[in-house]
Formats: structure tokens, C-alpha cells, sequence
């Protein structure tokens, strides 16, 4: 079942979506050579305590950390450890709060200090398909719209969708209906209606699109070792364009810098 946000519950979302492109953008401009992806993760505790919220994640499924944080050939889920940034590494943030009982989710990858043409274009695309998915979140449409304009993004500039992972309605919990491919898949798609709330995430491999598990049962790589590149928002399905819950500029007065 899909569930529709009336006004009170738009707001709480609003709120936690700003507070979660607040907390991913502190962390995203922390990023530095030599810091430690655990270094990371407590940074990001302490700005979403900050920010009055909690992570959505830690304990999430039994998650260790507080934001998912995957380097390079990490495709998702990454865990924090010991392992140091380097110059040219990429860093996928995904960060997700909970403020109010609603839940802003968004995610980014950063190149750390430089990094070459390709993996630039890497990223570069897989933002310009998470706003191709996003302009197709209309009324009329379906979710495979969404998905279309991501995989055809993706896909013509020689790159591969990620498919054992999907974005999905976001509210109260970090997963509800409808799953949101960024592949066509050739199942029933769900009409796209006002009052939705949804979070759109493609994943991106520079070489093959398949993934694997690694042994801490979280971090999900690429077969191949390839780079892997990660963009995504919370979204409103509105009678007119989406509205970006987690959305930058839109951060309230009242949240003081990090
Ligand atoms: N951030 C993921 C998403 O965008 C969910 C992470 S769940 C966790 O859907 F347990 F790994 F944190
Ligand atoms: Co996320
Ligand atoms: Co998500």
C-alpha cells in the first residue's frame, strides 16, 4: 500500500528532508585526504544531534553506523571503519534522519581532493538521471517513467544501472511502496499522485552493472571493482513539478551552521 502524506505529515517531511540535506552537505564538505571513513560517520552523529534529529539508519536492520558511507568500487551500505580517504577516491554519502517521526533521505558522491575525466562523468551522470527521474515524478505518470529517464541517462552514456537495489516511498519508515527501479522492469508500474513521498536513487557502475555482498553483510561492491557513483533526493508528488524535500536552499532559518 502506498501512503499518501496529508498537509501535517508534508510539513514533518519537509522538515526532515532539510535537516537531511543540511547533515549530507556538512559531511560532504568535510570530506578530506586522510580522514578516516569512521571520522566521517561521527562528524555526521554529531551534526544530526546538532540539528535536534536521529539517524534513520543505526539499527536500521541492526546497521552499525550512522550514515552509509561507500568508497569507490562501494557501491551502497558501507560501513565505517578504519579505512583513510585518499586523494582521487570518490565518496558516496547517503544520510537519512529522522525528525518528528518523518524521514529525509538523500545521498551524493564526492570526489575526494580530484579525480580523473571518467570517474567525473561518472558522477556527473548519475546526478543529471536523478533529475531526469525526478522531472518524470508527475501526476499521469507512472513510477517506470521514473525509471525510463534514469536507465536512458544512464545507459546512453555507457554506464550500468544497479538493479538488486531501488529507491522506494519514504515517511514514516525509511522503506514503504512503491519500489522505484531505476531500470525498466516490465512489471505493473503504480500511478504517481499527489501527496506522495519518494525517494529516488539511482546507482551507477562505471563497468558492469552487477553487485556483490562483502563478508561484513552490508557493503555491497562492484563485481568488477569499477567505480561506483550514488545521487539521491526525497521528492513530493505535487499537482505541478515535484517538490525537493531535501533540497539545499531550502534549509530553514534557525538551523545554525555546523
Ligand atoms: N540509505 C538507504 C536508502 O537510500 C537505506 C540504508 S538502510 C541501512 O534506501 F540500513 F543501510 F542504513
Ligand atoms: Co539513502
Ligand atoms: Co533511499
Amino acid at each position: 500500500m502506498i501512503i499518501l502524506k496529508n498537509d501535517r505529515e508534508i510539513a514533518a517531511m519537509r522538515v526532515a528532508g532539510r535537516v537531511a540535506a543540511r547533515v549530507l552537505d556538512d559531511v560532504a564538505k568535510k570530506v578530506a585526504p586522510g580522514l578516516t571513513t569512521r571520522d566521517l560517520d561521527e562528524y555526521a552523529a554529531a551534526q544530526i544531534k546538532a540539528y535536534g534529529a536521529r539517524s534513520a539508519f543505526l539499527g536500521y536492520r541492526k546497521y552499525p553506523c550512522h550514515i552509509c558511507i561507500s568508497v569507490n568500487e562501494e557501491v551502497v551500505h558501507g560501513l565505517a571503519g578504519g579505512r583513510r580517504l585518499a586523494f582521487g577516491d570518490i565518496v558516496s554519502l547517503d544520510v537519512g534522519v529522522v525528525c518528528d517521526g518523518f524521514i529525509g533521505d538523500t545521498a551524493r558522491t564526492v570526489a575526494v581532493g580530484g579525480s580523473d575525466m571518467r570517474v567525473q562523468k561518472l558522477m556527473d551522470v548519475t546526478e543529471r538521471a536523478l533529475n531526469d527521474g525526478m522531472a518524470q515524478a508527475v501526476p499521469g505518470n507512472r513510477v517506470v517513467d521514473i525509471s525510463r529517464a534514469i536507465q536512458t541517462r544512464v545507459e546512453g552514456q555507457g554506464f550500468s544501472v544497479v538493479r538488486e537495489f531501488v529507491g522506494h516511498g519514504v515517511g514514516r519508515s525509511v522503506h514503504e511502496e512503491p519500489q522505484i527501479p531505476n531500470y525498466v522492469d516490465g512489471k505493473l508500474s503504480p500511478r504517481l499522485r499527489p501527496g506522495m513521498t519518494l525517494a529516488i536513487e539511482p546507482m551507477v557502475n562505471a563497468g558492469v552493472a552487477a553487485v556483490k555482498i562483502l563478508s561484513d553483510g552490508w557493503t555491497v561492491v562492484t563485481q568488477d571493482g569499477k567505480p561506483s557513483a550514488h545521487f539521491e533526493h526525497t521528492i513530493l508528488v505535487t499537482d505541478a513539478a515535484p517538490e525537493i524535500l531535501t533540497c539545499l536552499d531550502q534549509t530553514p532559518s534557525g538551523l545554525k551552521d555546523g
